[in-house]
């Protein structure tokens, strides 16, 4: 005898007294006096003193093919054995097909499960976990069968990492994997098309653009970098209404100009700098383009800075929804990374695309458009938005903020689930909507190259010297940590970041197959592990530029084990020489410098006692910068300013008592003005990225934007100012 009836029961829940054999989230075998063999389901198993107590589920009988539940509880004698594969299959109604899964249930190795692909368009899925937990594995998992099914599909892809789905997988373990399933690894190279806002960051992909003759005066003023106050939205929409509601930038801009308002010159700028980010132009792409039969349009989103992405994909977002509502492109699946950067709960704000996500979350399955959205912090996902996902895959989640949510949000799923949950294996899920109760199933290895893979801050050091050149950056994709998950040392089978490398070169065909090669288990275990990541104590999403050094060497230079992650507050600050160079400053904020070298972390200060100037300083200021020398006489002026001498020495005093000049004997020595006077020496050159982030401390800024762009102002044409943090190792 495997367990007997213990205790209470009642129709829908029952215990059993277990003798052996028997787990959590098994299926059960229980015969009913009246209803004959009825399905059941362990959900958890509890030791009181010498007696395991298994907590149970009934899921019901079949009768004239429908699942019904038992009218009375179970007798106490009721025969207890654990159910075979064609029960289950049977009473649950599962359509299982060999070609076409998603993964096995757990614990049968025969019982393939597959999402009703057709139902995907229809019905929105959301695949919730914790960084690395296997979401985008998953997801890659999923596009391969719809792929398969030639549905189109448009996928907003922060990362890039989607792009490996063009390559067969050559992962060596998930080979073998494939190999015991029948499956051959397989690329999708013709299907696939990548496109981005930003082609300088991402130059793999073709540019996207938006139509600016679909932007409506509203959309407009959305889509501009900063809120108008009300005088500045009067001002537009009366002139937008002048010229018919047709939205075109120079135009407006050119109108603006000729109006007698003091708030039209910051609008202009406003209009001319989204203008400048090409996001909408005359010649837009086509959405035909993107969303056709056959294929995948990946819209890398890789290093766009936050506005740009938001305002991009809502527009974008908006467009696609429109033209699939007047059946101008086919149905396709829309796939949303990082939901929680694009629709976040109220709570969290609302961004530009947070309006169009719901309302494709809404109402998109009247139309054809389905949504797979994806999250690492659920609870940080807008709850309209996550309901509306009939299908959900949760694979391991441990922040307690995250697991209430989805408990909450998940049908089938409740407080019984949240131990399975946080203990799921990588690559493992509970799988709600297929049928009415979870399914815990063991996603199948990738046909196609996975990309999303986890990357180490501190990985790149122990990889071969062959790879060094490719591993210049350890924040190359992005970090894998949750704030809240520091002790979790839990086994993972992250594969090393050189087998998951995409071989650019090999393959050029829509299928290939990949070469077999044969690999032990023990070869899977004992890769670099997640205690090698960095774990600050805070995460989060940020644009940043960090060292080109990695950690483990910055600790042999700083000589210590001891290094913490600082964020420092700067601003990227764009401009113009007087002789007309482009420049782009880092200016760290906390310190009040130029940046010079990020590690070590070095800068030219600046004197913010230069807000401070009157007028007439700082035109004399002007004109000893023009002496070209650091050392002056001022009667050297005399032949630069129309100046009396007694008033120049007056302001040379007071430049004096400010700071910005030294004495020495009769002459002046310029102070921290000198960074005015080689400033395209220090144009930084480093990656910007938007990833998240893991750090220890952040440096407040002790200088606003404003300042910064007020002292820059004295010397340059300011272009543009764009907040940065800067990566920053501390040595104790
Ligand atoms: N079903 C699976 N089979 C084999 N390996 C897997 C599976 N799922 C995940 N992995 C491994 O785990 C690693 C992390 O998975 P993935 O990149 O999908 O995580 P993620 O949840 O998307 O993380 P992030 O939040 O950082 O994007 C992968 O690189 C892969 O090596
Ligand atoms: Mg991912």
């Amino acid at each position: 005898m495997l367990a007997r009836l213990y205790g209470k029961s009642n129709i829908y829940r029952f215990s059993i007294e277990i003798f052996k054999q028997i787990r959590a989230f098994d299926f059960l075998k229980v015969i009913h006096h009246d209803d004959g063999d009825v399905l059941a389901q362990v959900l958890n198993i509890t030791r009181d003193g010498d007696r395991l107590i298994g907590d149970c589920k009934v899921i019901g009988f079949k009768s004239n093919k429908v699942l019904k539940n038992i009218r009375t509880p179970f007798e106490n004698d009721a025969l207890v054995t654990i159910a075979d594969d064609e029960f289950i299959k049977d009473t649950i109604g599962l359509t299982t097909d060999d070609n076409d899964y998603i993964g096995l249930l757990e614990n049968h190795n025969d019982l393939k499960i597959n999402l009703d692909l057709k139902k995907v368009i229809t019905k929105h899925i959301a695949i919730l976990a914790k960084s690395g937990a296997g979401k985008s594995y998953t997801v890659g998992v999923i596009l391969e069968e719809v792929l398969k099914k030639n549905i189109p599909i448009v996928i907003l892809d922060p990362h890039n990492e989607y792009a490996s789905i063009k390559y067969p997988n050559t992962n060596k373990s998930d080979m073998k994997r494939l190999e015991k399933l029948g499956l051959s690894p397989l690329g999708f190279l013709n299907h696939v098309k990548e496109f981005s806002p930003d082609i300088k960051i991402n130059p793999q992909c073709e540019p996207i653009s938006l139509d600016l003759n679909k932007l409506n005066p509203q959309e407009l003023v959305n889509a501009l970098p900063q809120k108008l106050s009300p005088a500045q939205q009067n001002l537009m929409f009366n002139i937008l209404s002048s010229l018919n509601n047709r939205v075109n930038i120079d135009e407006l801009v050119f109108h603006i100009s000729n109006e007698e308002s003091n708030s039209k010159w910051s609008l202009i700028t406003l209009l001319e700098s989204l203008k400048k980010l090409n996001i909408y132009s005359h010649t837009p792409t086509p959405l035909s383009e993107i969303v056709r039969h056959k294929r995948m349009s990946i819209i890398s989103l890789k290093g766009v800075e936050p506005y740009v992405q938001e305002t991009f994909v809502s527009g974008l977002l908006r467009d696609l929804f429109e033209a699939r509502k007047k059946e101008e492109i086919p149905p396709f699946l829309l796939v949303l990374e990082e939901a929680h950067n694009f629709c976040p709960e109220r709570s969290f704000g609302e961004m530009k695309s947070s309006k169009i996500i719901r309302t494709i979350a809404g109402e998109g399955r009247k139309f054809g458009v389905g949504l797979c959205v994806i999250s690492q912090r659920p609870a940080k996902v807008d709850k309209n938005v996550i309901s509306q996902c009939s299908t959900q895959i949760l694979l391991k989640i441990t922040n307690p903020n995250d697991l209430k949510s989805v408990i909450s949000s998940s049908e089938g799923v409740d407080n019984d689930s949240e131990e399975e949950i946080q203990k799921l294996n990588i690559g493992t899920c509970l799988l709600t909507g297929v049928i009415d109760i979870p399914l815990k199933v063991n996603i199948r290895p990738r046909i196609s190259k996975h990309g999303g893979e986890t990357v180490d801050i501190t990985m790149s050091y122990e990889v071969d010297s062959s790879e060094n050149s490719n591993q210049s950056s350890y924040y190359k994709e992005h970090m894998s940590n949750d704030s809240d998950d520091f002790d979790d040392k839990e086994e993972t089978f992250d594969i090393p970041k050189q087998q998951n490398r995409i071989e650019n070169n090999k393959y050029y065909d829509n299928v290939v197959s990949a070469k077999k090669e044969e690999v032990t288990e023990k070869e899977i275990k004992s890769n670099p592990e997640k205690e090698h990541t960095y774990k600050g104590k805070y995460n989060e999403f940020v644009q940043f530029v960090a060292p080109e050094v990695e950690l483990e060497d910055a600790k042999v230079l700083l000589d210590t084990d001891n290094v913490r992650i600082g964020l420092v507050s700067a601003v990227m600050v764009s401009l113009t020489t007087p002789d007309s160079k482009q420049v782009n400053i880092l200016f760290d904020k906390t310190n009040c410098q130029i940046i010079k070298n990020i590690f070590p972390f070095e800068g030219y200060p600046v004197s913010n006692e230069l807000l401070l100037l009157s007028a007439s300083e700082s035109k004399l200021l002007k004109s000893i910068l023009t002496l070209e020398k650091e050392r002056f006489n001022p009667a050297e002026l005399l032949l630069k300013t129309d100046v009396m001498y007694n008033e120049i020495l007056r302001i040379c005093d007071n430049l004096f008592s400010k700071k910005i000049l030294f004495k020495e004997g009769k002459d002046y020595v310029l102070g921290n003005t000198k960074f005015t006077k080689n400033i395209a020496e220090s144009n930084f050159y480093g990656k910007q990225k938007f990833e998240e982030l893991s750090y220890d401390i952040k440096e407040d800024e002790k200088i606003s934007n404003n300042d910064v762009k007020k002292i820059f102002e004295m010397f340059f044409k300011v272009e543009n100012l764009k907040d940065i943090f800067i990566v920053k190792y501390i040595g104790n």
